[in-house]
């Protein structure tokens, strides 16, 4: 099969479209036949070793000292089961899925082997293969910081999403107000036509006024883009409000759970598919130059297969 192998850590030239073996599934695994995937900000940070100081260290002793371990890069899937194993009851050949396969990685390749039991489910009825997988590592990322607020508790809470034009950002406005939030979005003037998209009038365009010296006060301050760190928020919040980031030591988990909310939201209508730019799997180095820029809208997908 057709698989994106990273040669080693560096620029996107790194990568290389390879040959290799369809991978061998397991008795407890099923394997997909992969036509959508997508290049996330965790793909292009894994491929370039971004990270500062000590975590630099330490994301070679989890991925790979001079070079990822995993050599076939990708978390996020959509796509069609092509064979199930012995002990597989959930899934049957045929079904449509959508996945993560986080630290396994391995999704920039035109097939995956996954355990049943891992993050994977029947794809929202309604989406096509884009549409599934641009909705999992934003929408993953920013349910996990949302519950891990308890915003479902909190009565018609005041929200303040910092960074709202990202993967992460898009997918937190969206699930902060489907949780009853009343939502103000930081974002660049360059986001316009997407908050008016979300449905989000307050607005604060960090390119034309600072964000901090407002006087509305909120219960919960999400930086969806780790650009901030709490100092600088505090005046904003509320005596008993809370502030996270994803800039921080705070790491998102998967569970499958969160795949099934994304799944429901969207069959709902109550969560947009954002995508910015598509490429298909033989430019997948124009893909990370993309992400690189750090400057993408909602997600960029890669096409494997045609749909
Ligand atoms: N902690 C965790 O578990 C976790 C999980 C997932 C992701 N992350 C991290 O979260 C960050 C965001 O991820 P992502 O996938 O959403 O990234 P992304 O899609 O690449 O986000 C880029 C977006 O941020 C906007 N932006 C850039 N600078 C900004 C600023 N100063 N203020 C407000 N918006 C700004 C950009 O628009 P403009 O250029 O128009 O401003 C662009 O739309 C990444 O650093 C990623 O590594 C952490």
């Amino acid at each position: 099969m057709k698989a994106v192998i990273c040669t080693k850590y560096g620029p996107p030239e790194v990568l290389k479209i390879q040959e290799v073996n369809k991978p061998i599934f397991k008795d407890n695994e099923v394997l997909v036949k992969i036509i959508s995937t997508a290049v996330n900000s965790g793909d292009v940070r894994v491929r370039g070793l971004v990270a500062d100081g000590i975590m630099k260290l330490i994301m070679r002793l989890m991925i790979g000292f001079s070079k990822p371990r995993k050599a076939i890069l990708g978390t996020v899937y959509a796509g069609v089961i092509e064979d199930v194993g012995i002990n597989v009851s959930k899934f049957k050949k045929g079904d449509k899925v959508f996945g993560m396969t986080a630290f396994n990685f391995g999704t920039h390749a035109e097939y995956t082997a996954v355990k049943e039991k891992s993050y994977i489910s029947l794809m929202p009825e309604n989406a096509s293969f884009d549409e599934a997988v641009s909705l999992i590592f934003g929408g993953q990322t920013a349910i996990y910081f949302i519950d891990k607020v308890r915003l479902s508790e909190m009565k018609s809470p005041n929200v303040l999403v910092i960074g709202a034009t990202g993967s992460v950002g898009t997918a937190a406005v969206q699930i902060a107000k489907f949780n009853g939030a009343e939502v103000t979005a930081v974002c660049s003037t360059k986001g316009k036509d997407l908050m008016e998209q979300l449905g989000v009038s307050n607005v604060i365009f960090y390119d034309l006024e600072d964000f901090t010296k407002q006087s509305v006060q909120y219960d919960f301050i999400f930086d969806a883009v780790g650009k901030t760190d709490k100092k600088q928020c505090q005046a904003l919040l509320k005596e008993n409000g809370i502030y996270k980031t994803v800039g921080g030591f705070e790491y998102a988990s998967e569970s499958h759970e969160q795949l099934e909310k994304i799944k429901n939201l969207y069959e709902k209508g109550r969560l947009k598919a954002i995508i910015d730019r598509k490429f298909p799997l033989d430019r997948i180095v124009e893909a990370h130059e993309y992400v690189d820029t750090g400057r993408k809208k909602g997600n960029v997908i890669i096409n494997v297969f045609e749909s």
